[in-house]
């Protein structure tokens, strides 16, 4: 009986020492492929480096597609820079970052677009937790003072466009995600107006933008003067009453983010619907990967969004380590599992293709016919941003 039970107990303890090193041998293997695409990447860039458009967006054609500083999307491969420098520890990536953070200088003054948040925050942002510098600090402020401009105090939101004259004070979703630098603004600086204007936008937000079942509406507009809802509409959604997927995942981050910096409950327990409406959504494909829109009819032919899967990977390793009102595994296992199918060769791009880009299978904007089945750079620096957190919270 004894030997038999000794018996059991060495082929568990072989069983769980091969589970062991294959995963650690995995993830080594991961974060070097990872550092060789983005070598690759680095250097088809070298003739844009000093370009005004140094920031690499996407591809059209097989080929790299740059932007400049003032691209909303612009902070994120500087924010995969330092994202990459967290996970490997390798100096290069950190003098990259660096030197692709402080391209984005002047954008700390820009009041014309609500998007100052996502580029500062994942640029001079990221590059506080590994650097004190007063200067970067001095960034974060300054946009923070920016993007107040945009705060119309009877309507208790930031507005996010003004390019649509079908709209008067339009917001997205999405502009949950620039609240995140208000409430840095706040911790450096003791101001509290940029704490007060992230927490009214964030239940302006809940009140108007939600549906009973979790789901959002993608633009709301307003009238600034009173506050009234005039139209909820969509811009890259399906119709105005889908589920546009990547701002479901915005929401998800965007609320996971706020319950962060307030621990107001509610924000939870907002983050909780949001996220259950996804998980149980009949659309979603067992892959986890969702098509570009919930609404849309699945099918082999129907895009997926990666990036929107990346968004929400990131956000449920979050949530996972607060005391939620689901167990805190099935996030963590949710959200590994969608790491997981975006690390797996249907999504992951081979060393030297894609651009140098990690990921394939993003949409931009299906309704405009703009960055269809493409990489974007965003889908890279969630996943990146995932990786990283699944890696801290199995420390
Ligand atoms: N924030 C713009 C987008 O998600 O496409």
């Amino acid at each position: 009986m004894k030997s038999t039970c000794r018996l059991l107990l060495l082929m568990v303890y072989i069983v769980s020492a091969s589970c062991v090193s294959k995963k650690s041998n995995l993830e080594a293997a991961d974060v070097g492929q990872l550092e060789e695409q983005y070598e690759y990447l680095y250097k088809s860039i070298k003739d844009v480096k000093e370009s005004p458009k140094p920031m690499p967006r996407t591809t059209k054609n097989d080929k790299l597609v740059n932007v400049g500083p003032y691209d909303w999307t612009s902070g994120f491969y500087p924010g995969s820079l330092w994202q990459l420098y967290g996970l490997t520890g390798n100096d290069v990536w950190k003098e990259r970052a660096t030197a692709y953070t402080e391209k984005l200088d002047t954008i700390q003054y820009w009041e014309g677009n609500h998007d100052v948040g996502f580029i500062i925050e994942c640029s001079y942002g990221n590059g506080l937790k590994y650097q004190d510098s007063n200067a970067y600090e001095e960034v974060i402020v300054q946009t923070a003072k920016s993007l107040s401009t945009r705060f119309k105090p009877n309507a208790g939101v930031l507005q996010s466009w003004e390019w649509n004259k079908k709209w008067d004070c339009p917001v997205i979703i999405d502009n949950m995600m620039n609240l995140e630098l208000l409430f840095h603004a706040t911790k450096i600086s003791g101001d509290s107006t940029f704490y007060d204007i992230a927490v009214s936008h964030a239940d302006t937000t809940i009140k108007n933008h939600f549906r009973d079942d979790g789901s959002s509406f993608h633009v709301v507009d307003y009238n600034p003067a009173t506050g009234e809802v005039i139209q909820k509409n969509t811009h890259q959604g399906y119709s105005d009453d889908s589920a546009w997927a990547r701002g479901q995942a915005w929401g998800l981050y965007g609320y996971v983010m706020v319950y962060r910096e307030t621990k107001d409950p509610k924000y939870l327990r907002h983050a909780e619907k949001i996220a259950n409406f996804i998980k149980t959504h009949p659309n979603l494909p067992n892959d986890q990967v969702p098509y570009w829109d919930y609404d849309v009819s699945p099918g082999e032919n129907t895009l997926r969004d990666a990036s929107a899967a990346a968004i929400t990977a990131s956000a449920l390793l979050e949530l996972s380590t607060y005391d939620t009102d689901t167990s805190s595994k099935d996030y963590l296992k949710w959200g590994n599992d969608i790491i997981d199918s975006l690390s797996s060769k249907t999504y992951l791009a081979k060393v030297g293709t894609n651009g140098g880009f990690l990921l394939k299978h993003s949409v931009g904007s299906k309704p405009h016919g703009v960055e269809l089945d493409v990489p974007l750079n965003y889908a890279d620096y969630y996943y990146l941003e995932a990786l990283s957190r699944q890696k801290q919270i199995s420390k």
